[in-house]
């Protein structure tokens, strides 16, 4: 740092705990409402925790970083027309719900401003209609897994952006039969002098279990959390597909066959090669291809993404990708953009990531057009969504 940002910097420190009135602008990526405070002259971003649009606040000054402040609220001085008292008792101070404080239907709003701007941002010059949000069954109880912390005597969730667990007794996201499982296994469970973490979650017969993460596995094996929401996902895959006809599909992050399962079956003639790291997730889909006789249509491939792009052909006539939050690698798109093909579904759950790739494949210079975008929401409460874009040629 030069003398001259140290002094910027340190002349910023002095906004350290210091109080402001100001009002909430819109919500940002991250689950934060945005404000502006005015500081020798200039308009300064301020990240406010739990605030809805709208609302007027006297907030506090925490943390001071070069671009940007972080507040906290100390009063609601007038609440903005879509706050609401949040349903669940702990969700102010819990870190698990970001969004509890505004009503549904804003939240919706929220989400979808929060993609155009990223377009906006990142590909200016895309035209797009974003179709109507396709809405959770369930806003809440809808999680088939939550992770818990124990430590000590209390269970539960970190706060927001802090390690200080808040203990709960219930989580109004998580399906009842799991929720309704929590103090009796907050007494069962050894005390912890250490953190560790639990998974909670239903089986496939919807039959409560539970166990320690690191213990059986790492939990990291995918699965959609909101399985209402998810065969909502799968169908809107489906449509589009369908819609195309292709004989053949290359799906990218393919999960145990999540969406490779339901098209064989809507699509006679069609055959997929899918590409899932997690060998635990690719037996499970090798062992229902077998079982279903399915192995000249479907083949399987464990193995790096990356890798398996540089090795061999990618159809020509459709690709599916479902990346995980960092979204996908510049050796992928590099791959997709020299393959051409005439369908990209691209299914997302970090929209910034969405919005930087398609940046990056250069849409209107290979001649793609939008031919379909819409957001899934499959996390209610939080500021989290699936986002579904196909791309035609
Ligand atoms: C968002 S999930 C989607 C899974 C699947 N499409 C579904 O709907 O269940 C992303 C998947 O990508 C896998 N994955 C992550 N990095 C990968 C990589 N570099 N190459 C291949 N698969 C990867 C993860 O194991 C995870 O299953």
């Amino acid at each position: 740092m030069n003398n001259n940002s140290n002094t910027k910097r340190d002349s910023l420190e002095s906004l350290l705990n210091s109080e402001h009135i100001v009002e909430i602008e819109k919500m940002a990526i991250g689950g934060d409402g945005i404000a502006r405070i005015s500081f020798q002259e200039k308009s300064l971003v301020v990240f406010v925790p739990k605030s809805a649009p709208k609302d007027q606040l006297r907030i506090k000054i925490i943390a001071v970083e070069k671009n940007y402040l972080s507040g906290v609220i100390s009063e609601v001085l007038t609440p903005g027309p879509h706050r609401r008292e949040p349903p669940c008792s702990y969700a102010l101070r819990c870190g698990g719900c970001s969004w509890q404080q505004i009503s549904d239907e804003e939240q919706i709003h929220q989400k979808e401003l929060l993609l155009k701007e990223l377009f906006q941002k990142f590909i200016p010059n895309i035209s797009y209609t974003l179709s109507p949000t396709v809405r959770s069954p369930h806003v809440f109880n809808y999680r088939n897994r939550i992770q818990l912390k124990r430590h000590k005597k209390s269970l539960g969730y970190f706060a927001d952006k802090s390690h200080d667990l808040v203990d709960i007794d219930s989580c109004l996201i998580a399906d009842k039969r799991i929720s309704d499982q929590i103090p009796q296994l907050k007494a069962t469970l050894k005390e912890s002098e250490t953190i560790t973490k639990f998974e909670l979650r239903l089986t496939q017969d919807l039959a409560f279990e539970h166990h320690k993460i690191g213990e059986k596995g790492e939990g990291l094996a995918f699965s959609q959390v909101n399985s209402e929401m998810n065969a909502l996902l799968v169908g809107g895959a489906l449509d589009l597909v369908l819609a195309a006809n292709p004989k053949s599909l290359t799906e990218l992050y393919a999960g145990s066959g999540n969406f490779s399962f339901p098209l064989l079956q809507k699509l006679s003639n069609l055959v997929i090669e899918s590409v899932e790291l997690n060998p635990e997730l690719t037996s499970a889909a090798i062992k229902k291809l077998t079982a279903q006789n399915l192995q000249k249509r479907l083949l399987v491939f464990t193995t790096d993404c990356d890798s398996f792009v540089q090795r061999r052909r990618l159809s020509s006539d459709f690709i599916l990708l479902d990346p995980p939050r960092q979204g996908a690698t510049d050796v992928i798109l590099n791959q997709i953009t020299k393959t051409l093909p005439k369908n990209i579904l691209y299914i997302s759950c970090h929209p910034v990531s969405l919005a930087r790739d398609l940046q990056k494949i250069r849409l209107d210079s290979l001649g793609y057009k939008v031919s379909h975008l819409q957001i899934y929401d499959m996390f209610p409460q939080t500021d989290h969504f699936e986002t579904m874009i196909c791309l035609t040629r």
